[in-house]
């Protein structure tokens, strides 16, 4: 299992939505203008963030395919979903019909392992794949066989809040160096797609489209956290203090200081991504 808590999604997901790239979301949903249907696939849900973002900006009907390798997460969307919407039932097949805001929004929940099941995830009606806060994650390998078969499939991109490797904190902590090299490493290991690309999957999937001749969009959603989140900002310490340790690179008790000081940090930026790519839109030629 991936080891995303439920409760740290839910911490961050006030933060996630004010870090999102207005220009970039503007561009990739831009192909709904005057639609009345949306058939989006979301990759590696969670608890469903990203379809409560996504869902106000969208047409009137909406059928999401939310997946995820972990059972617990899907679970703690389906709640959290019916929580959020304004009525919530389960059709006969299991997927949620949710009313909220005039939309109405149908929801199908897949458990699969996307390093196995990119084909069964990706067959269906989908007008738009989306994913947050998941490609670093994913091994560079695996990033290029996705992007292969979205080109093949002609099916376009819209991925949020991709780590970037940035990361400032105040005030400044003379392990701050040593910290984020060693979490760098830590994030190079396997999340179960072979080793992550972590800060380098957003030139992965550059890359891969560019080649491809693909339109692409990138924008910047950094967190910025201050006074009022030092909920996440104290979990975020404890998460990189505990990956830095396992990495063995940096002595214990300067991992100990740091966290000390980390946990009380006034503020921090995190840099993130935001990133859109379909096919080109040629000019008919008569
Ligand atoms: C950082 S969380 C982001 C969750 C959600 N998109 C959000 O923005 O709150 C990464 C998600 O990817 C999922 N994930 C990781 N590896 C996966 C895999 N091999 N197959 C499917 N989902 C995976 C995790 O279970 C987790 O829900």
């Amino acid at each position: 299992m991936s080891g995303f808590s439920a409760e740290w999604l839910a911490l961050r997901e006030p933060v996630d939505h004010r870090a999102r790239n207005p220009a970039v979301e503007e561009t990739a949903l831009e192909m709904f203008d005057g639609r009345e249907i949306a058939n989006i696939l979301d990759l590696g849900c969670g608890s469903g963030s990203n379809l409560r973002a996504l869902a106000p900006r969208l047409p009137k009907i909406q059928s999401w395919r939310l997946v995820d390798h972990d059972p617990a997460l899907l679970a703690a969307a389906r709640a959290a979903l019916s929580a959020w919407a304004e009525t919530a039932e389960t059709e006969a097949d299991g997927a949620l019909r949710l009313e909220k805001d005039g939309k109405t929004i149908f929801v199908d929940f897949e458990e699969a392992d996307l390093a196995r099941d990119l084909d069964r995830a990706l067959s269906g009606e989908i007008d738009l794949v989306t994913a947050a806060a998941f490609f670093d994650l994913a091994a560079a390998t695996w990033i290029a066989c996705f992007c292969a078969a979205l080109v093949e499939r002609e099916l376009p991109l819209y991925t949020v809040l991709t780590y970037d490797g940035v990361e400032v904190w105040r005030p400044p902590h003379p392990a701050d160096e040593a910290m984020l090299a060693a979490f760098h490493a830590h994030q190079a290991t396997d999340k179960g797609f072979g080793p992550a690309a972590g800060p380098g999957a957003m030139s992965c999937l550059i890359e891969a489209f560019e080649k491809a001749g693909w339109e692409i969009q990138i924008g910047q959603s950094a967190w910025m956290l201050g006074a009022a989140d030092s909920a996440l900002i104290a979990m975020l310490a404890e998460g990189s203090a505990g990956a830095v340790a396992e990495t063995g690179r940096v002595p214990a008790a300067d991992v100990a200081s740091w966290l000390a000081a980390r946990r009380g940090a006034s503020a921090c930026a995190i840099g993130h991504e935001d990133f859109f790519a379909r096919p080109t839109t040629e000019p008919f030629v008569g």
